[in-house]
């Protein structure tokens, strides 16, 4: 099967699945999936049994697409996402976020637990721009004219009018939304503390292994995005390191801000 046909027939199977209209894509990072568990009228299907799909085996990644109501919208939300770090061949990756513009979605948001480069642990930030370093590129191979051109704009991946939405339902819910630039490294090492100076000085306000290859796919696919990065802990040389009970506890608090604020948001789109 060529790359369309397996698009197309996930698509259907998810529709025999009972998915119909779907406003937004939600991409759920570590730590960040209990979201999911808010969508009503859902229907919930294990990757396990999703055609030409991924296997996530990250631990805090349930396994599940959701789809159903939250905040007024029709979403398909992703309960764990594939890395390119497990393995997984970039276009697996990458394959939900063609499924979810097939299936009519208009705009996707991503989520993921960051390291903070100029941000600390705590902090919600919204996700302005990124710097590919993953070395990869989703869109390498033949062009899927259908989806999208040969050489994306990529100079507003992170749609300006999601942002200043973010940013004033943050402002109205009291919530505190930082912004910044993301970096995506491929992992799965953390960076040494010579590349996160390497990272400052370049522009990057927060460092993950996840997120450019799907946002790359998205705009592709001309999908508007809208990005928040959880930091959970400086990234290397930045501070004394956290221990992993705090980067918990500290994933734990921003958990409950990050849940009312992306539903909010959702909610205004
Ligand atoms: Cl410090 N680096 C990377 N690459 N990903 C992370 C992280 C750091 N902290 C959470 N995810």
């Amino acid at each position: 099967m060529t790359l369309t046909e397996k698009i197309k027939a996930t698509a259907l199977f998810l529709q025999n699945k009972g998915l119909a209209k779907v406003d937004f894509g939600m991409i759920l990072g570590s730590g960040l999936g209990e979201l999911a568990e808010e969508i009503t009228e859902s229907v919930v299907i294990d990757y396990a049994d999703i055609p030409n799909w991924g296997r996530s085996t990250v631990v805090g990644h349930a396994g599940k697409l959701v789809y159903g109501t939250l905040a007024g919208k029709k979403v398909l939300a992703m309960q764990g996402r594939f890395h390119f770090y497990e393995g997984n061949p970039i276009e697996v990756v990458t394959f939900p976020v063609r499924v979810m513009a097939e299936l009519g979605a208009t705009g996707m948001i991503v989520t993921n637990a960051a390291g903070g480069v100029t941000h600390g642990p705590g902090t919600i930030m919204l996700i302005t721009d990124h710097i590919n370093f993953t070395g990869q590129n989703p869109l390498i191979g033949e062009n899927l004219e259908v989806y999208g051109p040969r050489f994306p704009d990529m100079s507003n991946a992170y749609d300006k009018k999601y942002q200043a939405t973010a940013h004033l339902v943050a402002e109205r819910t009291g919530i505190a939304l930082k912004e910044g630039v993301y970096m995506g490294y491929s992992g799965p090492t953390y960076e040494t503390p010579a590349e996160i100076r390497f990272s400052e000085i370049i522009g990057a306000n927060a460092v993950g292994m996840s997120t450019v290859p799907e946002v790359i796919v998205a705009v592709h696919s001309g999908l508007r995005v809208l990005g928040f990065s959880a930091i959970t802990n400086h990234a290397a040389g930045k501070q004394a390191e956290l221990s992993h009970d705090e980067v918990v506890k500290v994933t734990n608090q921003i958990k409950e801000e990050f849940k009312t604020l992306v539903k909010a948001v959702l909610a205004e789109l």
